[in-house]
């Protein structure tokens, strides 16, 4: 096959850790990996330390992210018990509302049934509000979204259960997206096992009936994110390991083989990594900007290339078929043959437009 051009992917979900989680990742680590994973926009959660929870700290990480970044960062907002009023007035400068119904990595729980009324009633209701949201917690947040008719991203669905409730809700009319990753989509339990901490994520690999259910349900997902949740070696390995693991620069690889092997169209690729994205988030269009891949190179995936600060992976070894040659942004080569050709600063602050 010849090589491909496809559009800059958008990763909805990805954790570039600053401020305060800088030997994890950095603005600038982050997004060289972004790059050299083809992907041009990530959009960064809040679970930071401090938490990304008002107009100060929005305003700080877009400094950061001005002066750092490699590729376009979108931020989001997170809900705390008493910033619902404070965070919808930012919804216009955010990618969207986060909300952590379960318990995960980070400062940001959130299950006052008072407190995430005043989110639901008060966020705007033609933004997004995103959720961590595991079993049970799906249905209550669909059921907070109808109640105000407002606009659910379900981060990570893993299970069965999950992916036929969001299509029941779908069919019946529910203002719903939702995401998958490529963990929960090429590993399961059996890998965790394998990987022990490296294996460990909120929502946990699941059994490989799940891993059917999602590939069989891939027509209501809309978009693939990473959920790029860096940790390091030494945090992976002491007494009670942070959940969460990179996934920047071995999605699209990884993707390509599912092409290659027939389970995915490109076209279908390209709607989940980039189309569907942007139209859920209302994100701007990069201009000049495409990746270059040659989707018949073969090889194994290893910890040795990656850019992101953290320097393992939970698909070490795996054969993958589809190497990302060059990345263009607005019209600057800004990855090519495995090196990074911006300087920190090259990446912009984004927000969302129209709507
Ligand atoms: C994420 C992290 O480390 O920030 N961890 C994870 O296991 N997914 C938090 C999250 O996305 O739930
Ligand atoms: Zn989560
Ligand atoms: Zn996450
Ligand atoms: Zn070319």
């Amino acid at each position: 096959m010849p090589a491909l051009r496809l559009p800059g992917l958008i990763d909805a979900h990805v954790h570039l850790r600053e401020p305060g989680g800088d030997h994890k990742e950095d603005i600038t680590s982050g997004t060289a990996a972004a790059l050299a994973g083809g992907v041009t926009m990530v959009l960064d959660m809040p679970n930071t330390f401090p938490p990304l929870v008002d107009a100060q700290a929005l305003a700080l990480k877009q400094e950061l992210v001005e002066r750092g970044a490699l590729c376009d960062v979108g931020l989001y907002v997170g809900a705390t018990e008493s910033n619902a009023s404070e965070a919808a007035a930012l919804g216009g400068h955010a990618a969207g509302l986060k909300i952590y119904l379960d318990q995960t990595y980070g400062p940001l729980r959130l299950r006052n049934l008072a407190a995430l009324v005043a989110h639901f009633r008060v966020w705007p209701a033609s933004r997004p509000i995103a959720v961590h949201a595991e079993g049970l917690s799906v249905a209550m947040a669909i059921g907070l979204a109808r109640s105000f008719s407002r606009r659910l991203h379900l981060c990570h669905v893993s299970r069965a259960d999950e992916i036929a409730l969001i299509r029941a809700a779908k069919e019946s009319g529910a203002a719903l997206t939702c995401e998958v990753t490529p963990h929960h989509l090429l590993l399961s339990e059996a890998d965790a096992q394998r990987l022990g901490p490296y294996g460990s994520m909120k929502p946990p690999l699941a059994s490989t009936d799940d891993v059917s259910a999602l590939w069989a349900n891939l027509g209501v997902v809309d978009c693939i994110a990473t959920d790029h949740a860096p940790h390091t070696r030494a945090e992976k390995e002491a007494e009670s390991p942070p959940p969460g693991v990179p996934g920047l620069e071995t999605m699209l690889p990884l993707l390509l083989t599912s092409v290659a092997e027939g389970r995915l169209t490109l076209e279908r690729l390209v709607q989940l990594t980039h189309e569907a994205p942007r139209r859920i988030f209302a994100l701007p269009l990069q201009p000049h900007t495409r990746v270059e891949v040659d989707p018949d190179a073969r090889f194994t995936l290893s910890h040795k290339n990656l850019h992101t600060k953290c320097a393992w992976t939970p698909f070490e070894g795996m054969a993958v078929q589809g190497r990302i040659r060059r990345v263009v942004l607005r019209g600057q080569t800004a990855f090519e043959e495995g090196e990074i050709r911006v300087v920190p600063g090259f990446g912009r602050a984004i927000k969302p437009v129209g709507n």
